[in-house]
């Protein structure tokens, strides 16, 4: 793990292999440990970059509030800092994809080519904005756990979840390093950020659109409406998945990265 200051605080990030540039991005409340099986493999042929975001892993919490632009500038900071400047594949999972919608609005001469794993183009609605806003006002009373007690079951597949009880505890163990400030944060960023779904007749990138097949957070049905929307997409469904592919079915999700990279 290394460290940047950026925006006067500390991200962490792994910077792994060389070759063409893979940012990885990850989801709420997650780090960069989700991409663990994708970090290793990738890197034998790609230099991947993968941070924790304000708050989240082994970063520093926030002092206040951080919107999906300020993590997208994070982004675009640490590549400076790193001196990347050719343009890189991202890959944003979920919250991550929220963030990659505004990598793309804020940088995208950064851009060469974009990976959208179990994420969503539409903004929350009025009823789910809400409850993230509640949730934030409770998390910051009472901490955090029951965020991650609640969302757990969401997360997986019926079968991860009865079927791979150390799958879970290793999901949970990543959700307990984030900060409460981070989560927080991120609930009012999520809450508060646009609908994308404009955006994606701009974006002129080959981007893969890869989804679980069994996610209920971000639908396959959902997903698949996004690559109709892009100019160049390809789709993939991951088989044996809920809404965490990344770990659920880690080689899949490898086979469709490193079939996009090397399209
Ligand atoms: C995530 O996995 O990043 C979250 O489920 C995203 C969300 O809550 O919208």
């Amino acid at each position: 793990m290394s460290t940047a200051t950026i925006n006067n605080q500390k991200i962490a990030y792994e910077s792994k292999g060389s070759g063409r540039p893979v940012l990885l991005v990850h989801g709420f409340p997650l780090s960069r440990e989700m991409w663990r099986a994708q970090i290793d493999a990738l890197a034998t042929s790609h230099q991947v970059i993968a941070p924790d975001l304000r708050g989240f892993g082994e970063s520093d919490p926030p002092s206040g509030d951080v919107s999906m632009a300020d993590h997208a500038d994070d982004l675009a900071a640490l590549l400076d800092y790193l001196q990347i400047d050719q343009p890189v594949a991202i890959a944003g999972f979920s919250m991550g994809g929220y963030v990659t919608f505004e990598f793309w609005r804020r940088h995208k001469d950064r851009v060469g080519s974009m990976m959208l794993v179990d994420t969503r183009a539409d903004a929350d609605s009025p009823e789910k904005a809400a409850g993230r806003r509640e949730s934030a006002d409770r998390v910051a009373t009472e901490g955090p756990n029951f965020i991650y007690d609640g969302m757990i079951p969401n997360l997986v597949s019926n079968q991860t979840f009865n079927g791979h009880p150390e799958l879970v505890k290793a999901i949970h163990g990543i959700m307990v390093t984030s900060s409460p400030a981070g989560v927080v944060a991120a609930l009012k960023a999520m809450a508060d950020r646009p609908d994308s779904r404009p955006l994606l007749g701009e974006i002129n990138v080959p981007t893969a659109v890869i989804v679980g097949a069994e996610d209920a957070i971000s639908p396959p049905a959902e997903m698949e409406q996004i690559a109709n929307s892009l100019q160049s997409a390809e789709f993939c469904t991951i088989p044996d998945a809920g809404h965490m592919t990344t770990m659920e079915n880690p080689a899949a999700v490898l086979a469709a990265m490193q079939k996009h990279l090397s399209a």
